[in-house]
């Protein structure tokens, strides 16, 4: 339960399984899923479980590509080839263009182009096959030539089922409202957003790992209190008191801070290409206090000045969609993961300026 690394088997994956059940049963429907959620939430645990079962008990072929670093069409193809040759996916490529074959799998010849070598590749996939795309706000400068691959192959070889991870930002936007002249409109993918462990379901996660590993332990509430449902930072918890072995407070401490530097640095991304960046500083500070749009409003006003109600309410629903912040009512607003509350926006802002 505490190890680090993202879980790949069902059996280590814990209090999901009804998402793990709706996102094979839509991948067994031939939907395309985008797995989304906040940093550390298990996005990649569960979509490592969900081709591990498709390829055990469906008769699929999977191949995992974490974007992570791939910037471009060309590094998706040469990150996907491998993987594939690994799985022996069976391809028909009796019109073939783009590749060699050789006894080791298929190479892509060397003046081929992306675009042209990934529309042949995932067409003459002759098998079900389950591509997972992981963190695909990464190929956000090759979106359109991208979302064009997407569209061509989803209405050429329904063999083929995408599944992307990531955040809302760039490309999984795109994805999930594809502008009206990309072929994947009116095609949207299923969308399955990960929310934290509940208190409960928290308690019972800290004292399985607990047993697992035969470590006494009756923490369970401040652990909660202080660190909510994430399960990342449960994890991260857990291994630093049960693992390493350090003092209660001491694993709480590093946890928290392991975890707000991640959401540091989730924040600054988000903010790269904002031009108003102080409003969302503003923003994240004043939702620690006030949760309804008046006072909010009202604390945007004492720290900024005036902002209309119509960029007020954009920039709120660009921190919704980003999983900075939740809608919990009619104009309401409340920042869902713990370690937010305990950055200063007002610092980052300053750090970058
Ligand atoms: N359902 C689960 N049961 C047990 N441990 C889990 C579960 N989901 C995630 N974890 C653990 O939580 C941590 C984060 O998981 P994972 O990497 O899957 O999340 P993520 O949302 O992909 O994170 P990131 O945003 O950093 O990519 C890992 O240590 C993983 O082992
Ligand atoms: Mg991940």
């Amino acid at each position: 339960m505490f190890d680090l690394h993202p879980k790949e088997h069902r059996n280590e994956l814990f209090g999901r399984d009804s998402e793990l059940e709706y996102l094979l049963e839509q991948l067994l429907a031939g939907n395309w899923v985008v797995v989304g959620g906040q940093r550390e939430i298990g996005k990649t645990s569960l979509v490592k479980v969900a081709i591990r079962e498709l390829k055990e008990k469906h008769g699929f072929k999977g191949a995992y590509v974490n974007l992570r670093g791939v910037r471009s069409l060309n590094a998706l193809l040469t990150s996907l080839i491998p993987e594939m040759n690994s799985s022996r996916v069976k391809l028909d490529l009796s019109f073939n263009v783009n590749f060699i074959m050789g006894s080791a799998g298929i190479q892509v010849k060397r003046d081929a182009k992306a675009v042209s070598s990934l529309n042949e590749l995932l067409n003459s996939v002759h098998e079900d096959f389950v591509i997972a795309l992981d963190e695909v706000q990464e190929l956000s400068q090759a979106s359109k030539q991208f979302l064009d691959i997407l569209g061509n192959v989803f209405s050429s070889n329904s063999r083929v089922r995408f599944l992307f991870t990531g955040s809302y930002i760039g490309v999984t936007r795109i994805l999930i409202d594809p502008p009206s002249t990309s072929p994947l409109h009116g095609r949207p993918p299923v969308i399955l957003n990960l929310r934290p462990f509940n208190d409960n379901t928290s308690r019972v996660f800290l004292r399985k790992g607990m047993r697992e590993i035969g470590v006494d332990f009756n923490g369970e509430e401040e652990v909660v209190r202080r660190l909510d449902g994430v399960v990342g930072w449960l994890t991260l918890f857990g291994n630093f008191y049960a693992v390493r072995k350090k003092g209660l407070e001491e694993a709480l401490n590093f946890a928290e801070s392991e975890g707000k530097k991640i959401m540091i640095g989730e924040f600054e991304h988000f903010l790269e290409n904002k031009n108003n960046k102080i409003v969302y500083t503003t923003l994240m500070d004043v939702i620690k206090v006030a949760t309804k749009w008046r006072d909010i409003k009202r604390g945007i006003e004492i720290g900024i000045g005036g902002i209309d109600d119509k960029q007020l309410s954009s920039a709120l629903d660009s921190l919704v969609s980003n999983n900075f912040i939740e809608k919990v009512g009619r104009g309401e607003y409340r920042i869902i993961d713990p370690l937010l509350r305990k950055i200063d926006y007002s610092k980052i802002l300053k750090s970058r300026l």
